[in-house]
């Protein structure tokens, strides 16, 4: 599994010859300027919820690209008649369903859900993924919540993406709490730095991780990492 970071909570992932993005929100990034999206090949857009900085993107790659969106019901519905995107697969909250690339499972998320132009979304989602390559867990905006150790008891995680930006989502302090919730040692970090609200210390973060015995990692934009290279990471304490 490669992993690619486009900034604030998007990442390309390669899993199962196929790729998946999260969350698209580049475009109006100016810390993604690097990033052209019209270069960006696509197999799968997964939607967490329906706030601009996670689909501001998504119409135009599905276009595009022809890659399946992937989200819940409200928000593909919007994405098929607003947009015209070529093709949908609807979910919805604790439902699941066999890919060719792996298995999706659909999280609950403790946040909000609406379109810029007012329209409803339904509920905010995460992601859990299984494939032979390992399993992740993509949280989407949410606050920390106690749904998050029923995931922990009942699934393996191997590496998860927290957002760790605070004001909007989980700061630091609950991402900790959150990853001791779902018994994963290996945090991915979202949704900092993009604006001036969620703006962190990332050493700091870093440092609270490791002493806690994790490893968070905040990836550069429009860097790579092998999903062996988290897996495998030893935990660097201090
Ligand atoms: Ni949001
Ligand atoms: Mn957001």
């Amino acid at each position: 599994m490669k992993i690619k970071y486009y900034g604030h909570s998007c990442f390309l992932i390669h899993v199962g010859g196929k790729k998946l993005i999260f969350d698209p929100f580049i475009s109006p990034n100016p810390q993604a300027s690097a990033i052209n999206i019209n270069l960006i090949e696509a197999d799968y857009i997964l939607i967490s919820h329906a706030h601009q900085d996670h689909m501001q993107d998504a119409a135009q790659i599905a276009k595009r690209t022809g890659a399946t969106i992937i989200s819940n019901w409200e928000i593909t519905q919007w994405f098929a008649q607003k947009e015209q995107v070529p093709a949908v697969h609807p979910m919805n909250t604790g439902g699941q369903w066999k890919f060719d690339f792996g298995t999706v499972l659909l999280t609950p998320a403790l946040h909000s859900s609406s379109f810029p132009d007012g329209s409803y979304g339904g509920n905010p989602n995460g992601f859990f993924i299984e494939s032979n390559e390992g399993n992740f867990y993509y949280s989407g905006d949410t606050a920390l919540m106690q749904d998050m150790k029923l995931l922990g008891e009942y699934k393996k995680i191997d590496f998860a993406f927290l957002p760790i930006g605070d004001n909007f989502t989980m700061g630091i302090s609950d991402a900790l709490i959150a990853a001791n919730f779902i018994k994963c040692d290996k945090i991915i970090g979202m949704h900092f730095d993009t604006f001036p609200f969620i703006v962190i210390n990332k050493q700091a973060a870093k440092v609270k991780f490791s002493n806690a015995g994790k490893e968070l990692f905040l990836m550069d934009i429009n860097t790579e990492l092998s999903s062996l290279d988290i897996i495998n990471a030893k935990v660097s304490v201090g």
